[in-house]
């Protein structure tokens, strides 16, 4: 998830693109650059860091007399966060210029088949590679060329691009990461994200999936991937600056919980085939090595932890190995056995949190095999677990996490598809059918948060209520906990997540009048029971919510029923949690709380 942002006109380009990036810094912070077209060069400045590091150097360097401009700030996906793989790329004979938001899935292939007609690489980056190929393309127009290769590219990318030839163009490019143009008078601006260019008008034109924008001082030219010519949809800006960061969402939070169906659809990307099987090549280790671990230990802290929860039961049930998981403060002190057979998986949005790498060291110690899941590229737990997969879920400012989390739960899921696969318990047929259905989530995810204004409405009844539970059974529970960490951590409200069979045996004497009780009843071998349980709540006073899946007879129980799409077992998780997410934020919003920055919490913790 990074920010892009282009500028063509009569203004010094230098102080369009340099505020512009910093407008986009929440979209990514480890390295930025840019390049200006001066007509007779091509100049180009990168630096690993935060923009004030770009800013320093552009100044040392400057002034500059350009015509055009590009800029990036990244957030790494390909490639270590450092001042090579920093954007702006370049074509070998230095003429052509890229910056990419998103990624080129066969940018392994399409690399290939450069080198061997000679190109040599700099960078890691699938980014090169491009502008490589626009490169290649030097007879066309700048838009033809970009046009074929768009037509060659797979996956969801946006591209900014110059060639020195044609200092008075910009060609974008977009394939479902976002871009903008922004209208000027003689000037006009190309960007990922409108704060890029808002202090300087809010006139816009949005560019649509599979279109290629032209952007030159004065005209805008949209053609489709065919080549033909698309009319310009203008449209003005109604938000302020301030807003316009959160992308037009109130918080960081509800347009993170909204970022969902994107940030799963990226972290599935590469990652399944066509016939229905899991590709995890980016894990690099040895299928035998994997099929000789006889127990696997799942660590992690926080919303982590009910990932992991998930984990074991998606491992145990799909490979039939014995998985162990720990709150990762827990885990060191309690002598846990652990030997060279052992698979421990830590899991980290952040791949900072210091109670989880002391448990991930303290287990490679013992000679475990680790594989760090993590969101950010070359984290700690990433540089110290012998594998990485990392959750494409772009940057998480809100404090409390939510597309990191259910991001962390497919790359649970994909990992416990692969171990089933790699040891041969689940036939493929099984594989592709739970594959098939993975790739039904992102949309799935967007069903679900059409219902937000009714979450809302539903939770507008609650103003004083300061007691939940939220319950669950088997694959339901961690979505419980993970439903009432949320509340807690944003609302400041009372919350157990609990095993809906285990209140029973003692904290059902809580229950009584005003106690809302949230049950999850989607997974389908236990949902009888989770009913029950909620009638003995229902019993007791409680006034009874449930997420249920679409069609399934829920009976009388509930006085509201949230409905999810229906899927397999387990991989609801993905779907179950997200009006839950949403309802935290509406009680938090009702109470006026910010739930950006909660009170007493820190998003990344390294401290024990
Ligand atoms: C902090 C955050 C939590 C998060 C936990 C683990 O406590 O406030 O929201 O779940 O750390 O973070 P990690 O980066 O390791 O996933």
């Amino acid at each position: 998830m990074c920010g892009i942002v282009g500028y063509v006109g009569e203004r010094p380009v230098v102080d369009v693109l340099l505020p512009g990036l910093s407008h986009l810094e929440y979209r990514g912070y480890d390295s930025a650059g840019i390049a200006l077209n001066m007509g007779s060069s091509m100049d180009v400045m990168k630096r690993a860091g935060r923009i004030a590091e770009l800013e320093s150097l552009v100044e040392s360097e400057g002034p500059f007399d350009a015509i055009s401009g590009i800029g990036h700030t990244r957030w790494a996906t390909h490639g270590a966060p450092n001042t090579v793989n920093a954007h702006p790329h370049v074509d070998p004979s230095g003429d052509v210029v890229v910056v990419h938001n998103g990624i080129v899935e066969n940018w392994v292939e399409l690399k290939r088949k450069l080198e061997e007609e000679g190109h040599r690489f700099v960078s890691d980056t699938d980014t090169e590679v491009v502008a490589h190929m626009i490169g290649e393309l030097a007879d066309l127009p700048l838009v033809e060329a970009v046009r074929q290769v768009m037509n060659q590219a797979d996956g969801a990318l946006a591209l900014a691009v110059m060639r020195r030839s044609e200092p008075e163009l910009i060609v974008g490019a977009r394939r479902g990461s976002p871009l903008v143009v922004g209208r000027g008078d003689n000037e006009n601006f190309l960007a990922s994200d409108i704060p890029a260019f808002l202090e300087h008008t809010r006139e816009m034109v949005i560019i649509d999936d599979e279109r290629i924008v032209e952007v030159r001082p004065s005209s805008v030219r949209i053609i489709d991937l065919e080549g033909n010519e698309i009319e310009p949809e203008h449209r003005k800006v109604e938000w302020d600056f301030e807003a316009a960061e959160k992308g037009g969402f109130p918080t960081f939070m509800l347009k993170e919980i909204h970022e969902q169906p994107h940030a799963v659809l990226d972290t599935l990307a590469g990652r399944i085939t066509e016939t229905g099987r899991v590709v995890l090549n980016e894990l690099e280790m040895d299928d035998k090595l994997l099929r000789a671990v006889d127990k696997v230990f799942v660590l992690a802290c926080g919303t982590s932890y009910h990932a992991a929860m998930m984990a074991k039961y998606a491992i145990e049930r799909w490979t039939r190995l014995p998985v162990e998981i720990d709150i990762a403060s827990e885990f060191r002190y309690r002598d846990p056995v652990v030997d060279a057979r052992t698979l421990v998986i830590g899991i980290s949005q952040s791949g900072e949190t210091i109670d989880t790498l002391e448990a991930v060291r303290y287990a490679k110690a013992q000679g475990a095999n680790v594989i760090g899941v993590s969101n950010v590229v070359d984290s700690a737990l990433a540089r110290e677990s012998d594998a990485v997969l990392y959750t494409r879920a772009g940057l998480e400012i809100g404090v409390a996490a939510t597309k990191t989390f259910t991001t962390q739960l497919v790359v649970m899921q994909l990992l416990g598809l692969y171990l089933a696969q790699v040891r041969g318990t689940l036939d493929p047929g099984a594989v592709e059918l739970l594959v098939r259905d993975l790739m039904k989530l992102p949309d799935q995810i967007a069903d679900v948060l059409s219902q937000s204004d009714s979450i809302a409405e539903l939770t507008g009844e609650w103003g004083s209520v300061d007691d939940y539970f939220f319950l669950g059974r088997s694959g339901d529970f961690p979505v419980a906990m993970e439903g009432a960490l949320k509340l807690k951590e944003i609302a400041y409200v009372r919350a157990e997540g609990y095993a809906a069979g285990e209140m029973k045996h003692g904290p059902i004497a809580l229950i009584e009048d005003g106690v809302v009780v949230i049950g999850v009843a989607t997974d389908s071998h236990v949902r009888a029971k989770t009913l029950s349980n909620m009638e003995e709540m229902k019993a007791r006073g409680g006034t009874i919510v449930l997420v249920a899946e679409e069609g399934d007879d829920v009976g009388e129980v509930a006085e509201h029923v949230i409905r999810v799409p229906s899927g397999p077992d387990l991989l609801c998780t993905v779907t179950a949690v997200v009006p839950l997410q949403l309802l935290s934020y509406h009680v938090a919003t009702a109470r006026g709380l910010d739930d950006d920055k909660p009170r007493n919490l820190a998003k990344t913790v390294t401290v024990e």
